[in-house]
């Protein structure tokens, strides 16, 4: 397969609008396992007006979530001690009306890990994960199911990188700098999403190829003046379509954890045996 790492090449096929991706479609006559009707029926792996239509819906459910309002849920979950893996999953759940909140991490989980390809370690498990998330999602309309349980799902395994990257010791370690620009470092420097893929015309007479496109290459054209393209989000019209609600969930749990740290090792020092230790 063919392997793209420019960052401005990467933009270009992104955002042209003859790429496509390569479809998860169920062969009509066929019973399909609840796994592959799934990425069959989300907006990730389908083209064209079919895409359209289920990203504008996606689009509408994230125009009711508020980023602040998930923010603040992400701080409260992160101040109580949830694992900072589970709160992503766990505030977007709740704000769309999931039920079972606290089993829905662990069955996003499972489904992330397939999503991308389609195949799982375990089927049987990431079947029942998919049809237990669909039951779980309180829509009433099977294709709003879907829609539901795929906004967990893109954003779990994304978001939940971001925040162990911009906390890992070598980042924040001893770190004045504002979380944002963390966050900001982690995008640029480390994407999240590592490469996405594309079916690309005109690579080969006549047909298509399959191309995989890093999102986190070198951007040549990058100088002192003018930073690297940040491509972590994707770009073109299949880019993310929740980079606010993302970073305002990030955000809001890396700040907690770096502000609860702070706190502690101030308490721990000016503690009245923190000589004797
Ligand atoms: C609240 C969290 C998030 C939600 C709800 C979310 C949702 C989505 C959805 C629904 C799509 C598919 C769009 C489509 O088919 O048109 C998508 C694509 C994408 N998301 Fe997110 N996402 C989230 C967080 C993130 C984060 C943190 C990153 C990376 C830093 C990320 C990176 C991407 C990328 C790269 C794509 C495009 C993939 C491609 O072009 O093939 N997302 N996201």
């Amino acid at each position: 397969m063919i392997e793209i790492i420019e960052r401005a090449e990467v933009e270009r096929i992104l955002s042209e609008p003859s790429s496509r991706v390569p479809e998860a479609a169920v062969a009509a006559g066929t019973t399909a396992s609840p796994m592959t009707r799934f990425r069959a029926d989300v907006s990730r792996f389908v083209n064209g007006a079919e895409h359209e239509a289920r990203r504008a819906r996606l689009e509408a459910l994230l125009d009711g979530l508020d980023p602040a309002a998930l923010a603040a849920a992400a701080a409260a979950h992160a101040r109580a001690g949830t694992c900072a893996r589970d709160i992503p999953v766990a505030v977007l759940a709740d704000a769309l009306g999931f039920a079972r909140a606290d089993v829905l991490p662990s069955l996003v989980e499972v489904v992330a890990a397939a999503y991308p390809t389609g195949a799982a370690a375990d089927p049987e498990t990431a079947d029942a994960a998919v049809t237990a998330l669909l039951e779980a999602s309180g829509a009433a309309d099977p294709a709003e199911q879907v829609l539901r349980v795929q906004l967990l799902v893109q954003a779990h395994a994304a978001t939940t990188t971001l925040v162990e990257r911009a906390l890992a010791p070598a980042r924040s370690r001893g770190a004045d700098a504002p979380t944002r620009a963390l966050l900001e470092s982690v995008l640029r420097d480390d994407s999240p999403v590592p490469v996405t893929r594309r079916l690309v015309p005109g690579l080969l007479e006549g047909g298509e190829m399959l191309v995989t496109l890093h999102l986190g290459g070198p951007d040549r054209e990058a100088t002192a003046e003018r930073p690297a393209r940040v491509l972590a989000f994707g770009a073109g019209p299949r880019a993310c379509p929740a980079p606010h609600h993302a970073l305002a969930i990030a955000a809001a749990i890396v700040e907690t954890i770096r502000t609860d740290g702070a706190e502690r090792r101030r308490d721990e020092e000016t503690s009245p045996d923190a000589d004797a230790r």
